[in-house]
């Protein structure tokens, strides 16, 4: 496929690709706008595991990134899960590595542990975990983990210590964090708040506790679309990666929104989420690959915490 196709083509050649292999496009909130554009369904991660659960489709084309995609596999053993990219990766995910969270959780067996991870983590994680949560329901499901349990949340503290400022559970927080979010820093949310003293200023979660501090609003990325089409203010600060821009601009028509600016760039992107490209969406429909595999040892254990998050959460 060549990148100077029209928009035109590019969809029509896309929408034909799907029927022959009979596929869903599933994107996420910071995938690139073309990517977007061409997707069935936008959405955040809860939003997505629930339409990976439903499809009806042979095909789930997952534009996203690896755990993403993963979680969609884990709960569709008999479909074909097809991402982009298989580089796209994150930070986040691999800051908690199967093997060093076992051991964790084997030098620390006294305190029967009961792990919730957050959805950034790998398949081989949320197989070590007793539930999964997203950003989006995260509170909800802290809030049902048994009073007498211990938790340990992985792997990203700042959503973390986040969920216990909601729900006053105290819990031991992994040390990770995403690459994106620990760019945004109180001096540049400060600035921004002084060059657009009228705009609502959101954040995202996995932002540090001084940003989160500063936030008007502080929720998922599909949260994000509620909040700034009911508020009454006209202008938006948003602090997260900059895919969200397009998908506000796109639904919420007639408001302004500012990239949240860090202190050494004016915008955001998540070099994972950016390596899927419109070329490569038509590639991976066209010859079925790169596919993900998962050992049904690994996706069978990792399926039981997932369903037992989408329960929860319904
Ligand atoms: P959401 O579930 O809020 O879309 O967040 C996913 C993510 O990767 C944030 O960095
Ligand atoms: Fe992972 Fe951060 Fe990219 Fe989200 S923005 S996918 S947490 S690296």
């Amino acid at each position: 496929m060549n990148a100077s196709k029209p928009s035109s083509d590019l969809n029509a050649e896309i929408l034909a690709l799907k029927k022959e292999r009979d596929a869903v496009i599933l994107a996420h909130n910071y995938q690139l706008p073309e990517i977007q554009d061409v997707a069935d369904y936008v959405g955040d991660s809860l939003g997505l595991s629930y339409r990976a659960q439903e499809t009806g489709a042979k095909t789930i084309l997952f534009c996203g990134v690896h755990f993403m995609a993963e979680t969609a596999k884990i709960i569709n053993p008999a479909k074909t899960v097809l991402l982009p990219d298989l580089d796209a990766g994150c930070s986040l995910s691999d800051s908690c590595p199967a093997d060093m969270l076992r051991a964790f959780l084997e030098s620390n067996r006294d305190k029967d542990y009961y792990v919730v991870a957050y959805i950034n983590c790998s398949a081989a994680v949320k197989a070590l975990s007793d539930v999964i949560c997203t950003s989006g329901n995260a509170a909800r499901i802290v809030s049902r983990v048994p009073q007498d349990r211990r938790i340990l949340f992985v792997p990203d503290q700042n959503l973390g210590a986040w969920v216990t400022e909601q729900t006053g559970r105290p819990m031991d927080l992994w040390q990770g964090n995403c690459h994106v979010h620990v760019e945004f820093t109180r001096e540049s949310i400060e600035k921004a708040r002084a060059q657009y003293p009228e705009a609502k200023v959101v954040a995202h979660p996995e932002c540090p506790y001084a940003v989160r501090l500063l936030a008007d609003e502080v929720c998922s990325t599909e949260k994000m679309v509620a909040y700034c089409r009911e508020s009454n203010a006209k202008t938006f600060v948003v602090v997260t990666e900059s895919g969200m821009l397009h998908r506000l601009r796109k639904e919420v028509p007639g408001k302004v929104f500012i990239p949240g600016p860090t202190d050494n760039c004016a915008c955001s992107d998540c070099r994972f989420m950016k390596m899927n490209t419109p070329d490569k969406v038509v590639a991976a429909l066209r010859h079925g690959r790169p596919e993900i595999t998962l050992t049904e040892n690994v996706r069978r254990a990792a399926e039981a915490p997932l369903l037992r998050m989408l329960e929860w959460s319904r």
